[in-house]
């Protein structure tokens, strides 16, 4: 498969990787499984696992986080399997990286969750916007962290030449270290990337206000990576090509948004966000929080769980505990257990039993094979349609799009064309009717239409 290349990890790279049991911090995975989901992150980041350690603390320790006696160990293992990176299934602080660079030598990469779960993200952006926020990301997770490792990555982010060497004219005052250039550099990057991602945003925003404008409800599908958000919103448009489906962590980076007609042949937008992961770092939330703003607007939420994999309870809490973050805790969501092809009876009463009291709402789905397809429609439309508000109104004929709006998003009972406009009385969500209001008629307005003798 080809990867782009980037700047922080070569593709054939060896990486050896460190789990971290803190024992003061709890875990919402267990340490097995967090070091497993961590070599498929460096797989997917194209680098070799070449093995793998842990290491139990009660209390980190302020140098090399892990110890000195177990980092001399690393370091032994280090040179038997040539490997050149190190991760760390936790989020390292400036000062462990530094000693641990230290301590491992030049040819030795000191990298975290976060940096690699950066470093896939780089590799996976697909629109401006996602490329800006990954760079941004990359940066400010950088700038503490400034030492040797990265100072060369801080030239090519500038991307002109000599800014950063000797020649930077205008830029460096006498005695300022190469350090600190660049490290003004990378602030000035930032800004840039901060007002570019502005700009991007603003027009973003004019986007969705013309969508708000329709009235059409957003599902939002989100869910653990790999879940099989693309490949059901390929299912549900029909689609082979339109989404990447990939068998790879954060396949999607970007919000993609399709028009799907729901049972009553009312439209809905789904749109598809980027996948979550445990320990996604809080910095990555806030880098993301554009896209993942998209998921606050919606109508609805449909949290897409892959239920064959073992840890798919702790997935589902992983998600959860995001989505408290956006503080979305008013949208409905709807649990979908996605994959049901792949389980037989016997791995369909395991699910349950794992999952317990969450099924009796879940609704279960093959986005690959369509089974359920359609009752997943028929709640989403039940969900979002479930309290309607009567309304009585008089349209003019010069305001076509409202009528168009509560013909396609409520349920019209009966029309009377009258001189003024369209007199249409029925139902709508109140989402809907809250915008019809403005044409409720005061009651000498709603005179018959003069009829032609
Ligand atoms: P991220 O972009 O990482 O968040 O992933 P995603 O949630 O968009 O998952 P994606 O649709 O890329 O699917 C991940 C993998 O699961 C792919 O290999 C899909 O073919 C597979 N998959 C998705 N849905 C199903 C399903 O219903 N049954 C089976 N057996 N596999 C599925």
């Amino acid at each position: 498969m080809s990867r782009t290349p980037n700047p922080t990890i070569a593709p054939i790279e060896r990486a050896f990787l460190i789990g971290l049991d803190v024992q003061t911090q709890p875990q919402i995975l267990g340490l097995e499984d967090s070091l497993e989901e961590l070599a498929l992150l460096a797989d997917t980041a194209g680098l070799q696992v070449v093995g793998e350690t842990y290491q139990k603390i009660t209390r980190p320790d302020p140098n090399t986080l892990i110890g000195s006696g177990k980092a001399k160990d690393v370091k032994d293992f280090l040179e038997e399997t040539l490997a050149t990176v190190v991760i760390f299934d936790t989020e390292l602080s400036p000062r462990h990286q530094r000693e641990l660079e230290a301590l491992f030598g030049e040819k030795v990469k000191v990298l975290d969750r976060t940096a690699l779960i950066l470093d896939i993200f780089a590799q996976h952006a697909r629109t401006r916007e996602g490329a800006l926020q990954v760079e941004l990301a990359q940066l400010q997770y950088r700038l503490p962290r400034l030492t040797r490792a990265w100072t060369h990555l801080a030239r090519q982010a500038g991307g002109g030449g000599g800014r950063s060497g000797n020649g930077g004219v205008g830029l460096r005052g006498p005695g300022e270290t190469q350090l600190e250039a660049d490290r003004r550099e990378i602030g000035h990057k930032i800004a840039h990337l901060k007002r570019e991602i502005e700009k991007v945003r603003a027009h973003r925003e004019r986007h969705r206000r013309q969508r708000q404008r329709t009235a059409v409800p957003v599902i939002a599908i989100v869910g653990y990576t790999n879940a099989g958000k693309s490949t059901l919103l390929n299912a549900l448009t029909g689609e082979v090509d339109g989404v990447l489906a990939a068998d790879q962590l954060f396949a999607t980076l970007d919000p993609t948004t399709r028009r799907v007609n729901l049972p009553q042949k009312r439209p809905a937008l789904f749109t598809d966000t980027v996948g979550f992961i445990q320990k996604l770092p809080t910095t990555l939330v806030a880098a993301f929080r554009a896209t993942l703003e998209e998921i606050g607007e919606a109508d609805l939420i449909l949290h897409i769980v892959d239920v064959t994999h073992p840890n798919a309870r702790q997935h589902i809490e992983a998600v959860d505990e995001v989505l408290g973050e956006l503080e979305v805790g008013d949208i409905p969501v709807l649990l979908v257990l996605n994959k049901v092809d792949a389980l037989d009876e016997a791995a369909w009463v395991a699910a349950e039993t794992h999952l317990g009291e969450l099924v009796g709402e879940a609704v279960p789905i093959s986005a690959r094979t369509g089974q359920g397809l359609p009752g997943l429609l028929e709640a989403v439309e039940r969900t979002l349609y479930a309290e309607l508000s009567p309304l009585d109104i008089v349209v003019p004929y010069s305001a076509g799009q409202y009528i168009t709006m509560f013909h396609e998003q409520g349920l019209v009972e009966s029309t009377e064309p009258l001189a003024q406009g369209l007199r249409m009385r029925g139902r709508a969500p109140e989402r809907v009717a809250a915008r019809l209001r403005e044409f409720v008629p005061t009651k000498r307005s709603t005179r018959k239409a003069p009829t032609k003798d």
